[in-house]
């Protein structure tokens, strides 16, 4: 079996569904992957503009885009520079954008990622494979930088102890040290039934991956490469994801807060329609994936109205 076989689509009929792509439509897809849903958008006759910021996917892909016709084009960036990388190819605006966040089968699969804390490996964790490493930020921060990431990404309420218990270790090269540490630090037993090495090894990843900050630009991203009548598909993985999404689309589908204090005119209007309820894996997916266990998928459909500011740009 080849490696883009063992990963397996999340919620990709519900996404399909949302999305509902048509023939001779543009879609982003902003987490290629493996490709799986991409492959579905391109059997629905859309063509797609597929981001992955790991080299190993956008290489994986070549098959894919040799089968389509035309219709695949992968880039190898962040998805949260889509609107820039969309120009470039001379397209404005997209019938739809999917995101499906965070990690995927084969860098969790392949201990020389360095995600897994069941498999040894170096203490890497880089999706785009260039900038700083878990290892880099685990022997360089701080104690208090640590545990603020721990607390904060992990949700691990003894991140004071096991940000002590990884800085007097340091340095720390491979994966299995650092769950080491951390089992010690919290008193882990064989038969406890979850390894708490994965709060902290969750923290460590989104940190050194950017990936909440990729969320919100990728959110405002495609409120402004998204075309009217254009759809959004994200699937998280967390509750500090999902919050995210959620927030967004609140508040792009209502009215801004404090707007009755603005001039009529100045206050943006909804660049969402109402959003529906979020949706699930169903039990016959969960009995095939339990990876789907944790997926939340939000669909958002784009009104006519103008994008709103983003954070810290101006409009
Ligand atoms: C959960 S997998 C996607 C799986 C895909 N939907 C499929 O069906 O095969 C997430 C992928 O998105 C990529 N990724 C995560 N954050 C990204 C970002 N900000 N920009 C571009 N790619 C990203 C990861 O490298 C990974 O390959």
């Amino acid at each position: 079996m080849s490696s883009l076989a063992l990963h397996i689509p999340v919620l990709l009929d519900e996404v399909i569904a949302g999305l509902a792509p048509q023939a001779g439509e543009i879609h982003v897809d902003g987490t290629f992957g493996a490709g799986g849903y991409s492959r579905a958008l391109l059997g629905a006759g859309a063509n797609v503009i597929a981001f992955d910021r790991d080299p190993d996917a956008i290489a994986e892909g070549a098959a894919l885009v040799a089968e389509s016709g035309g219709r695949l084009t992968l880039v190898a960036d962040v998805y949260s520079r889509m609107v820039e990388a969309l120009a470039e190819r001379g397209i404005d605006h997209v019938d739809g954008v999917t995101l499906d966040v965070g990690v995927s089968s084969m860098q969790l699969d392949r201990a020389e990622r360095g995600f897994s804390f069941q498999t040894d490996g170096p203490l890497d964790m880089r999706m785009g494979q260039s900038g700083t490493s878990a290892a880099d930020f685990v022997n360089s921060a701080d104690e208090a930088e640590i545990a603020d990431v721990l607390f904060h990404l992990g949700e691990e309420r003894q991140s004071r102890r096991v940000a002590r218990a990884i800085v007097a270790a340091r340095p720390i090269t491979r994966t299995s040290e650092l769950a080491a540490i951390v089992r010690r630090a919290l008193g882990y037993r064989e038969h406890d039934k979850k390894d708490p090495a994965t709060r902290t090894f969750q923290a460590i990843r989104i940190h050194v991956n950017r990936e909440l900050g990729e969320l919100e630009d990728g959110l405002a991203a495609a409120e402004q490469a998204l075309a009217p009548g254009g759809r959004l598909a994200v699937v998280s993985f967390h509750s500090l994801e999902d919050r995210i999404v959620k927030r967004f689309l609140k508040e792009r589908s209502g009215t801004p807060a404090g707007s009755r204090h603005l001039p009529e005119l100045r206050a943006p209007k909804p660049s969402f329609e109402a959003v529906a309820k979020p949706v699930r894996a169903s039990d016959a997916e969960l009995a095939r994936n339990p990876r789907s266990r944790s997926a939340t998928l939000r669909v958002a459909r784009r009104t006519g109205a103008s994008a709103w500011a983003m954070k810290g740009r101006a409009s």
